[in-house]
């Protein structure tokens, strides 16, 4: 202990102190988050990550105490021993929980002194993200964002407890290794002892994790830190952490099974929400048809009406000739909507067109059941009639209609909807609507590259009923992949693999991938699969993304402690940063372009 300390020992932490300890003498230590002088009597508020205990400092019981407390600020690091003493009558404070107690203080130490911080360390006072981000470590001494950090090790530790007991064995996979496509562009590092070379961080544990079926570990687990170079968003982050498993001599069901039961307890544990079982299923066609998306968010309806057989030669030239070239036509009602404005309208009629929508039709229902509407005069009466009651349309509601391919059509109604369910107050926080959405289709066509590329991961199998189609029209191949969804939120995502290497090396082969790419890049793993590998398969969740969900979290950096912003930086430490001359000349590297200015 160093010297500063002497011989003091903390006895409790700042936020345990109750009734019960009236009359103990304490020693706590903390830092101070407000101190207000009482003409003569002294308060501080004294705070550690457990809480904030009120200290009393009385010029007549310890007056060299009290004359350090005239000179303590906040943020002060400092160490005070006295008596717990119920607070006098009418100074007790029910919102907190040590509210009926403060400490009577008869010593105090200062272990060290503080700059006036940047902004106030308290939970109301709004501060702007990039401050907040620049001293990460003061923000981090805040309540809520503490709450997050401290409930983020709770589910770490529910989630090995019972992985464990089912079974799994925690196992480290390399983070200087090759390249795993999940869709992202690589971080590369180079190789100093291997000039020209680079290793990949991994997008993911998957090659290593399925190696390890091959080994025999049968159940494996790893809560791991997964890297993407890709365009971030409020719920990606370009270093993010997984809970990567995986499970040999297993089939979907299994895997499902298994992983609900965790979530399950996750969610018991953390914040006492009841998960029934088992978890929905429906599968992506049906999710797309009936959502528009394959993440839906279940807590509010509003589902996508197909009207595409309805509007067939229509007099509406534009809904007549997207049915004509095999478009669809589809649309939702937002009950009670029909007193949108126009600014609203058109604030709707932007949204839609991020997505590719050309236009967004809408109908007001009025009073009278009549049609306000700039399209109702294409319409017969009857064909007004049907469209109302496809879509349950009532006086009062707002229907708002999509035509284009059917992807587009899709997308943009799917993506309205979850934009008018959160707009219209229609996702309860408190709600918890899990779904598992099963039966991905295997490969998506690229337009640009001209080839498949995989919906999942190269890995993913075929159902076995789909397996023919592989050589006959592969576009329509369904994968034995799944992803669970949470309140719209897509939070986890696996597969049964492929363990056949002939149905691997044809897989490769659909990807447009040659033969001597397929060697160079995963040739490891393709022997590997000619030295008995079990059947398997697995699964991973993204850690931060459940975290948001259950601290009902606004932004994904709220519940990593020193996350990056949208432009990848970190505004503490200042990285990505330039490096020397010397060390890129011992990696071999000159550079292209000049470091651009931050
Ligand atoms: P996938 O790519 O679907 O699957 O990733 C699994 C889960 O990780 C989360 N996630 C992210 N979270 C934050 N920031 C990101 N940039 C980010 N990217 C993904 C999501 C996602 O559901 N190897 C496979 C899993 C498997 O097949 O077992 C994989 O990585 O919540
Ligand atoms: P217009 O005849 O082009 O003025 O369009 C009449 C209405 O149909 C407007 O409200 C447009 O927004 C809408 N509209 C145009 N194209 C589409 C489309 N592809 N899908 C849905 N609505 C559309």
């Amino acid at each position: 202990m160093s010297d500063i300390l002497g011989d003091w020992k903390r006895t409790h932490f700042c936020g345990e102190l109750r009734k019960q300890d009236i009359g103990k003498q304490v020693c706590i230590m903390g830092w101070v988050h407000r101190r207000r002088d009482h003409g003569g009597l002294i308060f501080i508020d004294l705070r550690d990550r457990t809480g904030i205990s009120q200290l009393a400092l009385d010029p007549d019981r310890d007056p060299e105490a009290h004359a350090k407390a005239e000179a303590i600020r906040n943020e002060f690091v400092i160490a005070a021993i006295g008596t717990v003493s119920p607070r006098p009558e009418g100074t007790v404070n029910p919102k907190m929980p040590t509210g009926e107690v403060e400490v009577e203080i008869s010593e105090l130490r200062i272990l060290n002194v503080a700059k006036t911080p940047p902004f106030m360390l308290d939970e109301f006072t709004e501060v702007a993200e990039n401050l907040r981000l620049k001293y990460r470590y003061l923000d981090l001494r805040r309540e809520g964002i503490q709450k997050n950090l401290i409930l983020r090790h709770q589910v770490a530790q529910t989630v090995r407890n019972y992985l464990t007991e089912k079974g799994f064995l925690e196992i480290e996979t390399p983070m200087l290794t090759k390249s795993t496509p999940e869709g992202a562009r690589d971080y590369l590092v180079p190789s100093r002892v291997n000039l020209g070379n680079f290793y990949a961080l991994p997008q993911s544990p998957q090659l290593f994790k399925q190696l390890l079926m091959v080994s025999g570990f049968d159940r494996y687990f790893q809560i791991v830190r997964c890297f993407r170079d890709e365009d971030l968003r409020a719920d990606r982050q370009p270093e993010f952490t997984q809970i990567d498993c995986e499970l040999s001599f297993v089939d979907r069901d299994d895997v499902m099974s298994i992983m609900e039961g965790m979530i399950a307890n996750v969610f018991k544990s953390a914040i006492n929400a009841d998960v029934t079982l088992p978890i929905p299923r429906m599968t992506y066609a049906e999710a797309v048809d009936r959502y528009g998306v394959d993440n839906p968010d279940l807590r509010f309806e509003m589902e996508l009406v197909n009207l595409t057989d309805l509007v067939k030669g229509c007099g509406f030239k534009v809904f007549a000739s997207v049915v004509d070239d095999g478009g669809l036509v589809k649309a939702i009602n937002a009950k009670g909507c029909a007193s949108f404005s126009r600014k609203e309208l058109d604030g709707l009629t932007d949204f839609v067109a991020i997505y590719g929508a050309k236009g967004m039709a809408w109908v007001k229902i009025q009073e009278d059941g009549s049609w306000q509407s700039p399209i109702a005069k294409f319409f017969t009466e009857q064909q007004l009639a049907d469209i109302g009651s496809a879509l349950h349309a009532e006086p009062g509601d707002l229907l708002l209609f999509g035509a284009d391919k059917p992807a587009v059509t899709n997308e943009a109604l799917g993506r309205l909807r979850g934009h008018l369910g959160n707009k219209l107050g229609l996702t309860d926080p408190d709600s918890y609507k899990f779904l598992w959405v099963t039966d991905f289709p295997l490969l998506e066509w690229d337009g640009e590259q001209r080839r498949h590329l995989a919906v999942h991961h190269p890995f993913t199998a075929p159902l076995d009923e789909d397996i023919q189609l592989l050589d006959t029209d592969p576009g329509k191949a369904r994968a034995k992949a799944y992803d669970l969804v949470l309140n719209g939120s897509e939070i986890g995502g696996g597969s049964i693999r492929i363990h056949d290497q002939a149905i691997q090396s044809r897989m490769f082969k659909l990807l447009g991938i040659g033969e001597e790419e397929a060697r160079q890049k995963f040739g490891f793993l393709l022997d590997a699969l000619e030295f008995g590998a079990p059947p398997h398969g697995g699964i991973a969740f993204g850690l931060d993304r459940v975290m948001m969900i259950l601290t009902g979290a606004g932004s994904i950096r709220d519940v990593i402690a020193f996350p990056k912003t949208q432009k990848a930086t970190c505004l503490m430490s200042e990285a990505p940063g330039t490096v020397d001359e010397k060390q890129l000349r011992e990696l071999g590297i000159r550079l292209a372009a000049r470091p651009q200015q931050k």
